[in-house]
């Protein structure tokens, strides 16, 4: 029997895929650092029955409706604003992400983006490279001290209630808010529920952690910027357009906040001569928030177990489509 047709979008490990390739015929575009051009998606997609996407690639109507065989897609992130699901679940295609095998290590990082900010470790460090050190001096790149300050988590899934974790190490005061309350969040780490005004109003860390829909985007606006201390440090590793970018570099530069780290941004890679990154209290990288060796494999790992079992018509491990589900027998 013909075995069913997968395509990976971008060069993932091969010793991951091998589980795969047993049950399917596994097919890859096989670049690390350039996306799948969209015509060849557009034509891998004509024989896909399963798709391992990457958040480089848009699965719009224009693709789901170039696949006439596709049954799943399986994106290689928690995040799937590059997926018009709604679309999916009309087609009655499968939606798989990531949750779960990343919370640690993106909380990781994003604690790690915190405190660089703060402390001014990114700066420090090409200081003393480039030459600049001439002489300990008691105020030489002084930054801001993150133990005992107030740190405001906007939106609290997995990885926010993970940030509160490392945050209760540094005995932090630990505001967030949410959609909905996020019980665990308060009885076991002592987070405490708070309007959006009064997070903003009061955090000296205000990290944004929201996924990126019709309503968030441009979340963090003007606004948004005027309410927080001249103090604050912003930090965002959820999804560049949950921010108004210009409103940011405006707060940044007229002082109405004090620094920002930055993860994620609109438009990526970002271009090099954007304004942001012209600024010294702007701390960027290039969207690597689960990006370690072992995390990065295990959400490879995850993509094709969820296509495996979705070949089989059995429940994928990480469904986004929930409704998809109801229909599976
Ligand atoms: C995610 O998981 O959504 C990240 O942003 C991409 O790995």
């Amino acid at each position: 029997m013909k075995k069913p047709y997968v395509f990976i979008t971008r060069k993932i490990s091969e010793k991951v895929i091998q589980p795969l390739m047993n049950v399917a015929d596994v097919h890859m575009w096989h670049e690390e650092e350039t996306a799948v051009p969209r015509e060849v998606l557009l034509e891998e997609a004509k024989k896909a029955d399963a798709l391992l996407s990457v958040i480089t690639e848009k699965i719009d109507k224009e693709l789901l409706d170039a696949a006439p065989h596709l049954k799943v897609v399986a994106n290689l992130a928690v995040g799937y604003d590059n997926i018009d699901v709604e679309y999916a679940n009309k087609k009655g295609i499968a939606i798989c992400n990531t949750p779960d095998v990343l919370t640690d290590t993106t909380a990781d990082l994003t604690f790690a983006l915190l405190l660089a900010t703060a402390r001014r470790v990114v700066e420090s460090a090409e200081f003393v490279k480039n030459g600049h050190w001439k002489s300990w001096s008691p105020l030489l790149l002084a930054g801001h001290d993150v133990h005992h300050k107030t740190i405001g988590i906007v939106g609290m899934g997995k990885i926010g209630e993970a940030v509160a974790k490392r945050a209760t190490g540094f005995d932090m005061n630990i505001l967030y808010h949410n959609r909905s309350r996020n019980v665990t969040a308060e009885e076991r780490i002592g987070a405490s529920y708070v309007s959006i005004e009064e997070l903003l109003e009061t955090s000296d860390f205000v990290v944004s952690l929201i996924p990126l829909s019709a309503e968030t985007k441009g979340f963090f606006s003007k606004e948004s910027f005027k309410k927080m201390k001249k103090s604050a440090i912003f930090i965002n590793a959820s999804r560049g357009a949950v921010v108004d970018e210009d409103a940011l570099y405006d707060a940044l530069v007229e002082g109405e906040i004090a620094a920002a780290g930055l993860d994620v941004f609109v438009k990526e890679p970002v271009d090099v001569n954007h304004p942001l990154l012209t600024l010294p209290n702007v701390v960027a990288l290039p969207h690597i928030g689960s990006a370690s060796i072992e995390t990065r494999e295990a959400m490879m790992a995850l993509c094709c177990k969820n296509i495996e079992l979705i070949l089989s018509n059995k429940q994928p491990e990480t469904l986004v489509n929930k409704e998809w589900g109801l229909s599976v027998k």
